[in-house]
């Protein structure tokens, strides 16, 4: 029989993620934590979890009878949750982006060679059905070799960064913008089987929420080559008045383009192969679902089409293994540390910087 995994919850919020995380039949709830107790009440009702099983600190909660943890809280404490987890011979799965600082890159890469535990970041993206048939395509050449690629992750959070009744910040408010790097670059990574070595960014102006922090800088441009010579833009705002959101890639070839639409990540959007007989006359429409239409009905659950799915997917399948996983610690160094240095050339007047390599 499979083994059943105990998944410790830290960070309980209002995320539906982890809904398609426990939906797997091989992991079974068997601790929550979060400091407000709430939250931590609420969702311990939901989940059936018993009081002994409920814990508001952290350290407590890393004694409970949990194989790994399912790191949910802001990200200015998943690196030093992360350590803490491994030094308890807990296997970790973090939310978006791993840590904050290059040195807390490094010392969770660390960790997880120390510990021979499991890692892996949970960029969702990556998993949108049309991103893997994409990266299918290019593994077969459809494009030939891709010499440039763009993203855009612009999504109006401005009240998760300030309370619009009260004017108290969050965590997002002291995030740059081009922190949030991996939803954009992650997939684009994937696709080109590639790392950054290079980047520079640009974007200081605060217009839309002045008072605000870096987080609240109303857009930033970043520019990364790639060890194989690719270029990449990304685009970044969370507060730029934009709807619907836009989460928009594009890849140009030797031997043709593509892109998703430009109204939120499933709309439709073009492709152009050379000497493809149905792009005879230029473009074609091309459907980018982020569901996968053969996946079983629960795998919605996560709320990003079938991604958290085959996300959880593979994690378990990792566990079971004993084998790497996809976005294994080294991979959620890459997709996390090109942000932070763009951002730390945004702040010296917009010099190359190199991005520093983990493995
Ligand atoms: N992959 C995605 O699509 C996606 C979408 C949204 C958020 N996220 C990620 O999810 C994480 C949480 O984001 P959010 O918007 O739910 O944040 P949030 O501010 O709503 O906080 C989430 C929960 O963490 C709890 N919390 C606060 N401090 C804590 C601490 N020290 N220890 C444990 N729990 C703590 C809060 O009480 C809250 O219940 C972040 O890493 C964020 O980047 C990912």
């Amino acid at each position: 029989m499979d083994k059943v995994w105990k998944m410790g919850l830290v960070g309980l919020g209002g995320s539906h993620r982890s809904a398609a995380y426990m939906h797997h039949p091989q992991i079974s709830v068997t601790a929550i934590c979060d400091p407000d107790s709430d939250t931590l009440g609420k969702t311990g009702d939901e989940l059936g979890i018993s009081d002994c099983a409920r814990y508001d600190n952290y350290a407590d909660f890393l004694n409970a009878d949990i194989d790994f943890v399912m790191i949910g809280s802001p990200v200015p404490y998943h690196a030093e949750q992360t350590l803490a987890a491994l030094e308890a011979g807990k296997h970790v799965l973090c939310e978006v982006t791993a840590a904050s600082s290059v040195e807390d890159c490094f010392r969770i890469a660390d960790a997880v060679e120390r510990s021979g535990l499991t890692y892996m970041m949970a960029e969702n993206t990556v998993y949108f059905h049309f991103l893997q048939e994409w990266k299918r395509m290019m593994r077969e050449g459809r494009l030939g070799t891709v010499f440039y690629a763009e993203c855009e992750y612009v999504h109006e959070i401005r009240d998760r960064i300030m309370n619009p009744a009260t004017g108290a910040v969050y965590w997002r408010n002291e995030r740059p913008p081009l922190h949030y790097c991996s939803h954009s670059l992650g997939p684009i990574l994937e696709m080109i089987d590639d790392r950054i070595v290079r980047a520079t960014g640009s974007g200081k102006s605060q217009t839309i929420v002045p008072h605000g922090g870096p987080g609240c800088i109303d857009m930033q441009v970043a520019l990364f080559e790639t060890a194989k010579g690719v270029t990449i833009k990304l685009l970044r705002s969370s507060v730029a008045a934009r709807l619907p959101a836009i989460g928009h890639y594009s890849l140009y070839g030797s031997k043709g383009q593509l892109e998703n639409g430009r109204l939120g990540y499933d709309s439709d959007g073009w492709m152009y192969v050379e000497g493809e007989p149905e792009c005879e006359k230029g473009a074609i429409p091309l459907p980018c679902p982020i569901i996968d239409p053969t996946a079983p009905e629960e795998a919605t659950k996560g709320g990003h089409g079938t991604s958290e799915y085959y996300l959880i997917r593979d994690f378990i399948d990792a566990l079971d293994r004993s084998v790497a996983p996809p976005i294994d610690v080294y991979r959620a160094m890459e997709y996390t540390l090109p942000g932070l240095i763009a951002q730390e050339a945004v702040e010296k007047g917009g010099v190359w910087l190199d991005v520093p390599q983990v493995r």
